[in-house]
């Protein structure tokens, strides 16, 4: 067996998941760059180096999750880290006190029982090696020490992820799996705009920590520019 690790990214195409996977195959991981069309992860990928598999992936359909982890396990027969990337931000503008409930879903959808479904998955092939590095790509708006209005599907699924991460690294502890949640900061992507602060480059930092922590590292934790924040 290879004894390289193998990483998969949802989202990979474009974006932070697309550096994320460029950082992780520059550190040597094998990459699996999840896209939900395969030809946009194959234009994607032509821009990495290292070892990049580009591997379709629509992370609210279930058929696609399963379908991936057991050719995961057929071809590489391990899985050592999982970034949940994918998301959408699809309520700018939008008050909770007037939300639009099928924007609420979708929301859930992709960023947090995406996130879900594709964790509860990967697990057990983790377990296998007693290794793991799961990495929850949250939000400073899905804190909730610091919540306010406006975004509210975007925020609370962002917030439901939080919790999922402490909830699954209770329920994990011990068995050499770390999760965590990160917020990359305000980044430069069709996401976060133009306008955004940080680069690319810098957003996909810390989540690349995350997933490339030692055995001792944390676990249960929230955090931006590698240092521990606020729930
Ligand atoms: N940018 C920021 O400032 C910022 C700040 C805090 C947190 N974040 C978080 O960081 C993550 C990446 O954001 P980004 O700025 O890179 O966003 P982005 O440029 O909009 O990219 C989003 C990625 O998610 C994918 N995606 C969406 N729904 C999906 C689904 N159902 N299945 C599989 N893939 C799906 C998109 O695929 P398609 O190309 O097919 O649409 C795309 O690859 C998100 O979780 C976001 O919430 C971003």
């Amino acid at each position: 067996m290879d004894e390289k690790r193998v990483a998969l990214v949802s989202g990979g195409n474009r974006g932070i998941g697309l550096e994320v996977c460029r950082q992780l195959a520059d550190e040597g991981l094998v990459v699996l760059l999840g896209s939900r069309d395969e030809g946009k992860g194959r234009e994607a990928a032509e821009k990495l180096s290292g070892e990049v598999h580009v591997r379709r992936l629509d992370v609210t359909d279930q058929k696609s999750v399963d379908d991936l982890v057991s050719s995961v396990r057929e071809e590489f027969g391990r899985l050592d880290v999982l970034v949940n990337n994918a998301g959408v931000a699809n309520d700018r503008g939008q008050s909770g006190i007037e939300a639009d409930l099928d924007r609420v879903r979708d929301a859930l959808e992709a960023n947090l029982l995406g996130a879900w479904r594709l964790t509860e998955a990967a697990i057990p092939l983790m377990r296998e090696d007693g290794y793991g590095r799961i990495v929850n790509i949250s939000s400073g708006l899905g804190a909730i020490n610091d919540m306010g209005g406006g975004s509210p599907a975007y925020r609370v699924s962002k917030a439901g992820l939080n919790a999922l991460t402490r909830i699954f690294a209770s329920e994990i502890r011990g068995t050499g799996i770390l999760v965590n949640s990160v917020c990359p900061g305000w980044v430069r992507t069709d996401m976060g705009t133009e306008s955004a602060s940080r680069p690319v480059s810098e957003g996909a930092d810390t989540p690349v920590w995350a997933a490339t922590l030692p055995n001792n590292g944390p676990t249960g934790g929230f955090f931006r520019d590698r240092r521990p924040i606020e729930w």
